[in-house]
């Protein structure tokens, strides 16, 4: 009788131990199998962003100019692929939608972070910078939008992620071009949620903070100029940024995510205030 006992606590021991561990397992391969596509993946957020879901078992379409450092990841994980190329030419998005239908024959989450800023005045930005700005922050994301929504659609399943910035909701002082690329941007992401309300497709839109931690303030425009220091709530560190949209990617659903969340409340007042930062 007491054996018995002991084999069937045992029994349900091992039982407990088995469900615990597939539980770990589900828990930190929660991307398992899904196809993604990230631009900006060799710095920054977006390096971190694909470590992460490297990690969490995702395949992974990588985009950025620097080549090393996409073979750098490639070596390091095998669910990874490069595709090196300037997001300021429209053939370079063309290029990353026939590389993923080629080796993923489709995308589940895309994942549209590349962006970059110059410093300075409207009149003293060069036009090849102002033309670069809009293009990389605003057109190339809008066109690999375009050239992957058909399939998506078709699927009716997946995920647009937009890293915005918080600068949205005020007027950047210096930094023009940059916010009325991120603002058409925005614009564009917003109506989109609205039209896919009705699918199972989810649009995500991202308001970072000034983040202290990546190599976006590394430009000589942003050297040369004394930039403030951070206003209450208005920085966040790359971490943070990646964590929250982790979090809003594994939730089903559209959503707005704020990082550090008080943005949220500039979200509310800034453009009727007509706010200058
Ligand atoms: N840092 C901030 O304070 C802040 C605040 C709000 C929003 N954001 C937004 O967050 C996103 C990520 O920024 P981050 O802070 O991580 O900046 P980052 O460290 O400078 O990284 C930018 C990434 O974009 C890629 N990229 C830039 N120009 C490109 C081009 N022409 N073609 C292809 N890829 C290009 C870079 O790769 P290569 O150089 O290798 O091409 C790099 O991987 C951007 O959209 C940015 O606007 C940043």
């Amino acid at each position: 009788m007491l054996n018995i006992d002991l084999e069937l606590a045992l029994i349900n021991d091992m039982v407990l131990r088995q469900r615990i561990y597939e539980s770990l397992v589900y828990l930190m391969e929660w991307a398992k199998g899904q196809r993604v596509v990230i631009t900006g993946a060799s710095r920054g957020i977006g390096y971190l962003l694909t470590l992460e879901l490297l990690r969490a078992g995702a395949h992974v379409i990588g985009v950025a100019r620097s080549k090393e450092k996409l073979l750098e990841i490639e070596n390091e994980y095998e669910r990874f692929k490069g595709v090196s190329c300037d997001l300021s030419l429209l053939m370079c998005s063309e290029k990353v939608f026939r590389e993923t239908m080629n080796s993923l024959n489709g995308v589940d989450i895309l994942i549209n972070n590349a962006g970059f800023a110059e410093y300075g005045s409207i009149a003293e930005q060069e036009w090849n910078s102002i033309y670069s700005q809009i293009m990389v922050n605003m057109v190339a994301p809008i066109y690999l939008t375009k050239l992957f929504l058909k399939q998506m659609i078709e699927q009716d399943k997946g995920k647009i992620v937009f890293v915005l910035t918080g600068g949205v909701f005020a007027y950047m002082s210096k930094m023009g071009v940059y916010g009325a690329s991120k603002a058409g941007l925005n614009y564009f992401a917003e109506v989109l949620l609205r039209e896919l309300k009705k699918t199972n497709i989810d649009v995500i839109l991202v308001y970072p903070g000034r983040i202290i931690d990546t190599g976006f303030f590394d430009r000589e425009s942003f050297r040369r100029a004394r930039i403030r220091k951070c206003m209450p709530f208005e920085c966040t560190t790359a971490s943070e940024v990646v964590n929250a949209i982790i979090k809003a990617i594994k939730k089903k659903g559209s959503r707005r995510v704020y990082v550090p969340k008080a943005l949220a409340i500039l979200a509310k007042i800034g453009p009727r205030l007509g706010i200058s930062i």
